[in-house]
């Protein structure tokens, strides 16, 4: 391909080719979590972590195919090696909320700089990666409310937890013997 048939400035370029190597950092960061959930028996969170990994790795190849079909070039570098264990399941979700801010951050400047040079093309595709943060940021705040619900209080909040946990898709219908009464 000639390099007339690029369709998105250099400047551009190297910025999505830096916010694809921060989802593959993500991709990673997520999935050491995730192991080190599955280490310490939290099986949930060892799910939720590894199911979350594949989805920023999803985020790295969306940038890839971007960046080549616009006739730029997708360039896999190293990337920043994930941080330590957490200390506890607080640290680990807390940590995941920062990432997640962090990377609504640098979003945002992907789409200033978009508008910036009037890259309509990848101010929409940016437009993709906008509303995905807010369904992540959203997802993460519902972790850490579930986490504050099992562990901030003492004695009865795990039966509350699990209570509320009982709630979620259950039917409206309810079990009583209504139609034994009416049809029997
Ligand atoms: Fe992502
Ligand atoms: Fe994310």
């Amino acid at each position: 391909m000639s390099s007339s048939d690029k369709r998105i400035s250099d400047d551009i370029e190297q910025s999505l080719n830096q916010q694809m190597m921060n989802e593959a950092f993500q991709a990673q960061a997520y999935l050491a979590l995730a192991s080190w959930a599955e280490v310490n028996n939290f099986a949930g969170l060892a799910d939720f972590f590894y199911k979350h990994s594949e989805e920023e790795r999803n985020h790295m190849f969306k940038f890839l195919e971007y960046i080549n079909a616009r006739g730029g070039e997708a360039r896999i570098t190293g990337i920043p090696a994930p941080l330590d264990n957490p200390a506890n399941v607080e640290e680990c979700i807390e940590r995941t909320w920062q990432h997640e801010l962090d990377n609504s951050k640098k979003i945002y400047a992907l789409v200033d700089q978009a508008m910036a040079e009037k890259d309509w093309a990848t101010f929409n595709f940016m437009q993709w990666f906008v509303k995905e943060q807010i369904e992540e940021e959203a997802l993460i705040d519902g972790l850490r409310d579930k986490y504050a619900l099992a562990s901030k209080e003492k004695n009865s909040n795990a039966n509350l937890y699990s209570f509320d946990r009982d709630l979620v898709g259950a039917s409206q219908e309810g079990d009583i013997p209504r139609d034994a009464s009416l049809e029997g």
